[in-house]
């Protein structure tokens, strides 16, 4: 992403915190930051000790905050209990919040349902009672493909009230991309739906369920539950398949929530690393809770009379601890929304906080990019022609946000009043890391500015040694964090060597490259490893890659990013089939052919953007594939750069020209 990392880095805007939201901050003012701060750096302990003691309802308190005898495998709470879902449910039915509302639901054609804390309580206490009722227990695990929708987070917190285990895929994902998670996790059982709706489309997902079942390795599988979206027909086991308001309805209403032990994996989440294997991040029960919560309060400034509306869905990390978690362990009304930002128009989101008085807003900058251009296209979608009055905060979250689309979100959307959160985290962080707080942080677009309390985040060189202001390097977390990833499911090597390199002194190694400016704020750079960022979406080169040569055309490939106006980056693929080289038509055949096949093997987030045939690839004469050179000729430069180690130099000629 060299031009914009080139634009970022001469930002020199700052915006300070606006004075009245300053005076209501939950956190507010530079002083009360820097307590927090030097609080967490004297005494890491004490402060996590006391956050999760003030923060959480403990059924058996803890009496050892942080165990680092086997680093870097940590236990935070190790020895205290508690259940997630009570903190989350049955705690406001004692706080005032029984009759709150809890969820504004939006359903893709417009239709609003609203529920209350008192009957999500009863809706997850009845489900959590259903799967009780057939075996489900402690440890097991749930495969979640589901739509956004209530019944969604009915179903993970229905796992959380048991401790089952669950582990959400996104509902674009494809049937052998879910098959990959229901085996590797082991799970007993998956929830589904027969269909999502999108943009006005029905889009079945239960005959994905239905194949990924069938092709082998899991047999461990004993009921998919079926939540009814359509009504459309679907196929049936009656053997494995129950529809999930037909097992809810005729439940008892009380489940007692049952105490896990603080460490108690709550959910296993698959993300993309730089191998061809999705990574099944383990997240435990109370540290993961307690930064869910917090985040709410500081970064979001959560107050009892907000609405707050995550975009994310809930098959990501930000749709797990901004939307299922975080704003209900908070007490929060939040909106839930079904459909995509363009349905029925570009206006759809700016008509959504209009209509239900959003005031805490937290979305993409590829959204925000694409609704830019669509209401330059249309000013009857442009935020302008919709009273949003009621925003105070907007937040950015997934990538960086370029300092264009940062200022066009800050004028047209936040009116120049609200401040922006550009929250930086990842799936393995469980919750935000580097982000401003909004009554205290000097804002500057296109920065993720400074690091929360008790977050060691640094830039370092290859041997863990500090980097000094205005140099790029790595990006760490030096000390261990309570919502840190735990390790890889069934797979702690990896964990060890993917996160904790030997060379880095034992920090946390983030994947991404930063900067800190002479202000102590964080400029990150991207990736600094085969992941690419599509859209807000980590996604793998290798996987692509693995998917593209299981084709049977083709003999070779390989996948790189290039910049891209809207979604960040773009995948594009230089491929080279078994047979000869395709032109004109026939390339552009085969090139769908293979997308869709990418779409079929992973999901439609994968299909890359261009596919470019090839003779060969350029390969050093030991046969190492240089996609250095490959980044450059995917974006249409010039290689400018030395060629004389490669075997076949002529082959960047070939490459350069798109189909
Ligand atoms: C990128 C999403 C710049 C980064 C919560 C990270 C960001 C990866 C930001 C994690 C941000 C996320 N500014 N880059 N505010 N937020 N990223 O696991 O490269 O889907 O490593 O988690 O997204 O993506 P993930």
């Amino acid at each position: 992403m060299s031009t914009s990392i080139e634009s970022v880095l001469h930002e020199t805007r700052v915006f300070p915190p606006p004075a009245a939201f300053v005076a209501q901050a939950n956190v507010s003012g530079q002083a009360a930051y820097q307590a927090l701060l030097d609080e967490a750096d004297r005494d890491p302990n004490g402060f996590w000790g006391r956050l999760a003691r003030e923060n959480l309802q403990w059924t058996k308190p803890f009496t050892q905050v942080l165990d680092e005898s086997n680093p870097p495998f940590y236990k935070w709470f190790g020895d205290g209990e508690l259940n997630v879902s009570a903190n989350c449910l049955d705690v406001n039915l004692v706080n005032g919040n029984a009759d709150k509302i809890a969820i504004i639901f939006e359903a893709d054609g417009g239709e609003v349902v609203k529920v209350t804390y008192r009957q999500l309580h009863e809706r997850v206490c009845k489900f959590a009672n259903a799967l009780k009722s057939l075996g489900y227990k402690v440890g097991d695990r749930a495969i979640i493909y589901l739509p956004m929708s209530i019944e969604a987070v009915v179903a993970m917190q229905a796992c959380a009230r048991l401790g089952v285990i669950h582990s959400v895929v996104f509902g674009g994902f494809s049937s052998k991309s879910l098959h990959e998670r229901i085996t590797d996790v082991g799970a007993s059982l998956v929830i589904t739906a027969d269909a999502q709706m999108r943009g006005g489309k029905a889009i079945a997902l239960k005959p994905a369920v239905d194949e990924a079942l069938g092709m082998g390795g899991c047999e461990a599988v004993r009921h998919s539950i079926v939540y009814r979206r359509t009504g459309g027909e679907v196929a049936w086991d009656a053997k494995r398949d129950l529809w999930m308001h037909e097992i809810a309805e005729k439940q008892s209403a009380d489940c007692p929530p049952v105490p896990v032990n603080a460490e108690h994996p709550l959910f296993i989440l698959y993300t993309s690393g730089s191998t061809g294997k999705p990574k099944g991040v383990q997240h435990s029960s109370g540290g993961y809770l307690l930064w869910a919560k917090l985040t709410m309060q500081w970064t979001f400034d959560a107050k009892p009379s907000d609405i707050f509306w995550c975009t994310a869905d809930v098959g990501w990390v930000t749709g797990h601890s901004y939307i299922t978690y975080g704003p209900l362990a908070a007490g929060m009304t939040q909106v839930v929304f079904e459909g995509v930002p363009t349905y029925p128009d570009a206006g759809r989101f700016w008509k959504m906080i209009q209509d239900h008085k959003v005031t805490t807003f937290y979305t993409a900058p590829t959204a925000i990019r694409s609704l830019i251009k669509a209401s330059d296209a249309n000013a009857a979608h442009h935020p302008k022609s919709f009273d949003l009055s009621s925003l105070r905060l907007l937040g950015s979250v997934g990538e960086p946000i370029n300092p264009e689309a940062w200022m066009w979100y800050h004028i047209n959307v936040g009116g120049e009043r609200c401040p922006i959160v550009d929250t930086w985290w990842q799936t393995e962080t469980g919750g935000h890391m580097i982000t401003p707080l909004p009554g205290v942080t000097p804002l500057k677009p296109g920065s993720c500015t400074t690091r929360l309390p008790g977050i060691t985040a640094a830039i370092v060189d290859e041997t863990g040694g500090d980097v000094e202001a205005g140099h790029g390097g790595f990006l760490v977390i030096k000390r261990p964090w309570p919502s840190m990833i735990r390790t890889i499911w069934g797979d702690p090597d990896r964990y060890q060597k993917s996160y904790f390199p030997s060379e880095l002194r034992g920090y946390y190694l983030a994947g991404d490259g930063a900067q800190c400016d002479a202000d102590g704020c964080f400029w990150i750079m991207g990736r600094i490893d085969d992941v690419l960022n599509v859209s807000g979406h980590r996604l793998g080169t290798m996987e692509v890659e693995s998917a593209l040569v299981a084709h049977e055309l083709v003999a070779e490939a390989a996948v790189v990013g290039r910049p891209d106006a809207t979604t960040g980056e773009a995948v594009v693929a230089f491929v080279v089939l078994k047979r000869s080289r395709p032109e004109g038509d026939e390339a552009i055949a085969i090139g769908k052919q293979l997308r869709d096949w990418v779409a079929k093997e992973i999901g439609p987030i994968a299909k890359p953007k261009e596919i470019r045939f090839g003779e060969n690839l350029p390969k050093t004469r030991s046969g190492k594939i240089m996609r250095r050179l490959l980044r450059v000729v995917a974006k249409g430069e010039e290689v400018t750069q030395d060629v004389s180690t490669l075997e076949n130099p002529a082959i960047l000629d070939q490459l350069s020209k798109p189909v």
